[in-house]
């Protein structure tokens, strides 16, 4: 597993480039098999997600080439419709596949993938849209096993803004039998993400971003290129390490208004952001405000996927600050960690964090529990007093492709000590 040793105190003073974003390279890895040609993606991130993904690939009989950046994948060998169990119970996020291979073979069987820390993640929005476009599953516990002879085009109205679900409804209308108009669609910037690779590929989508996806279907798809967005995630997670040190940053390759949702946050408390070409430079010399109320919702409202590492960054901001985790039931497993190093957090049911900053908080040994919430250590860590270790490190890699040499080059003291 291995674990990062952090000597915190020092501001940050530096720059760095933001790699590709996982949450779009995952889609458009499986978007790829629908085409059944040559797709050539650039600017894909080198972290186990990805070469998790590839497996699932390889798996079901596509080709696949990866020099750590640029991924050549040709789906004309696909041979199967089963997804690989090590994979699905690994990484949940591989049932995005099952909406490629209904949309292509009109098939798919699969473990039901499982939940995790953050909660039971249910996937009923995306089996309730394929019901509706004519994919009849059996009646299983714990497998998906689905078929249809041509899957119909038609209106699908999602009750909740899920990413998984509108995603996978898009990759299954793509090739489907008429129009399929998504209704109450996820407006997040990997959808449109995702959009964009498939009209590279002859796909007729548009859409994204907003919450009415139209896709009209088309017989065929055509060999595609398309580079991933830089990852708004990992930005956002750069920007609180500078903030929680009072450093003075830059990143590079930045789309502004992807990560708006919380720099304005950041605005909000005091931090100084401004562009600078394709970059964006913070600086946090003054002394912050606390946030009244936080809440995480769908873009473009604040993202869940910063709230970890907000959550410790408010940990250290005098004065009292209230977090509201409203997208998944337990995405807490970060502050019984922070609390080791000093941080005074009340629970108040799953998702209502109270905050009281304190002046300092002291380095201690903690352990990851989930993607974000390990990066939320690295940041407390980077402002705590003396050193923090902060072990499950694999949980952290699944996100960030070398988070080490990122805030290294960010001016950070870390090291990763493996376990090997
Ligand atoms: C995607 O997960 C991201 N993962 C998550 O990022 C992110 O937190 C999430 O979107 C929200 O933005 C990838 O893109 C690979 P959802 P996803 O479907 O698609 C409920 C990270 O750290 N729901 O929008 O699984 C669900 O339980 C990860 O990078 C249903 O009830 O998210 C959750 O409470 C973590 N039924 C909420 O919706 C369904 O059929 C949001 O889920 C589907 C979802």
């Amino acid at each position: 597993m291995g674990k990062y040793v952090v000597a915190g105190g020092k501001r940050l003073d530096g720059e760095a480039n933001i790699h590709g974003a996982k949450n779009a390279v995952l889609p458009i890895l499986a978007a790829a098999v629908l085409t059944g040609a040559q797709s050539v993606i650039r600017n894909c991130p080198d972290i186990s997600d990805t070469r998790c993904s590839i497996k699932i690939l390889r798996h079901l009989g596509c080709s696949v080439d990866y020099d750590g950046s640029t991924l050549v994948v040709n789906s004309a060998g696909v041979n199967k419709t089963t997804l690989p169990c090590e994979a699905v119970s690994k990484m949940r996020s591989s049932i995005i596949f099952a909406g490629a291979l209904l949309g292509r073979f009109g098939e798919v069987d699969s473990a039901f993938p499982g939940g995790c820390l953050l909660g039971d993640r249910p996937i009923d929005l995306h089996l309730q849209g394929f019901r509706k476009m004519g994919v009849a599953f059996e009646d299983s516990p714990d497998r998906i096993t689905g078929k249809a002879n041509k899957l119909q085009g038609t209106r699908i109205d999602l009750t909740f803004p899920s990413v998984g679900a509108t995603q996978n409804i898009m990759l299954a209308g793509v090739l489907a039998e008429g129009t399929t108009i998504i209704t109450g669609a996820a407006k997040e910037p990997e959808i449109v993400d995702l959009q964009g690779f498939l009209r590279s590929a002859g796909a007729n989508v548009s859409g994204a971003g907003t919450s009415t996806i139209v896709i009209d279907g088309v017989k065929s798809l055509r060999p595609a290129q398309y580079t991933i967005m830089p990852d708004r995630i990992v930005a956002g997670t750069y920007l609180a390490a500078g903030a929680i040190t009072h450093g003075y940053i830059r990143l590079n390759n930045i789309n502004r208004l992807d990560i708006y949702p919380a720099t304005r946050v950041l605005a909000d408390m005091g931090v100084d952001l401004w562009s600078e070409g394709s970059a964006l430079v913070l600086k946090a010399d003054k002394n912050l405000s606390p946030v009244p109320l936080l809440k995480t919702k769908p873009h473009p409202g604040f993202p869940t996927d910063l709230q970890a590492q907000f959550t410790a960054l408010l940990a250290t901001v005098k004065g009292r600050s209230v977090v509201e985790e409203n997208l998944f039931e337990a995405r807490h497993a970060h502050i019984a960690e922070l609390a080791k190093m000093g941080a005074d957090i009340k629970v108040e049911g799953d998702s209502r964090f109270i905050i009281n900053g304190v002046s300092r908080l002291h380095g201690a040994e903690v352990a990851a529990k989930d993607l974000r919430g390990g990066a939320a250590l690295i940041l407390a860590g980077l402002s705590a007093e003396g050193i923090t270790t902060v072990g499950n490190a694999c949980y952290v890699q699944r996100g960030y492709v070398d988070i080490v040499a990122d805030i290294q080059s960010l001016g950070g003291d870390i090291k990763f000590i493996s376990s090997e």
